[in-house]
């Protein structure tokens, strides 16, 4: 039944997901990128967000710690009670969207593992799949990328507790999909990522 139902009384809802999910043509499911800041949650979910509409017309959402900073997150900043709620946030919007039919993809650095493992929990007690997809790549890596200049500021001492640095990043111990952008393509990630929704039966 729908996650917004009270408690998951199965006769307070008029509309079984099932229902729901066969009348759209489409199921929801929450992928959850996690990693460092630079190890590519943005760019992978916007391709495979591209990808999953223009070509399978699929009906998608990206979530993602930059935007969502702006508006929904912008009385957050980043101490760990702040991260932590952001992240609490997040796994809830993204429950209600993947139990609305939407595919969610969410980019958030996310670097508490109880924070990602609450998510998780709240996806699989409600019957929504989850995938936790963690970007692992080393911090030599990270640094040469430096996209937007934060490594650098952190070198400088212009910047200070940045994740994977001087503030804490713990790693998935059992995440779904592992990706070591390092090593693979853009769209070899996305093809993982793709490939992994179509075995499990989130596409058909
Ligand atoms: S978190 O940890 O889940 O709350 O982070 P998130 O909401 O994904 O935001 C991460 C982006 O914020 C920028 N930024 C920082 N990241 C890490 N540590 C510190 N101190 C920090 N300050 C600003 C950074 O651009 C992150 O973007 P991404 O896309 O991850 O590179
Ligand atoms: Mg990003």
């Amino acid at each position: 039944c729908s996650s917004a139902s009270a408690g998951g009384d199965q006769s307070a809802c008029h509309l079984p997901r099932s229902d729901r999910y066969a009348a759209l043509n489409q199921k929801g499911a929450t992928l959850w990128m996690t990693g460092c800041s630079g190890a590519g949650k943005t760019t992978i979910a916007t391709a495979l967000e591209e990808k999953l509409i223009k070509e399978y017309g699929k009906h998608v959402y990206r979530l993602d710690g930059d935007n969502i900073r702006t508006g929904l997150n912008r009385d957050l900043g980043f101490t760990a009670s702040d991260r932590d709620e952001s992240v609490r946030r997040v796994g809830e919007i993204s429950t209600l969207f993947s139990d609305a039919g939407v595919i969610t993809l969410v980019g958030l650095i996310s670097p508490y593992r109880e924070g990602r493992d609450s998510v998780r929990k709240r996806h699989e007690d409600q019957g929504i799949p989850f995938y936790e997809v963690f970007l692992d790549v080393p911090v030599e890596e990270l640094m040469s990328r430096d996209p937007k200049g934060l490594y650098e500021k952190v070198k400088s001492g212009e910047l200070k507790h940045f994740t994977c640095i001087d503030d804490p990043y713990e790693e998935p111990l059992h995440p779904e999909i592992t990706l070591k952008t390092r090593d693979l393509k853009i769209e070899e990630s996305v093809e993982i990522l793709f490939r992994r929704l179509r075995e499990d039966g989130v596409l058909e």
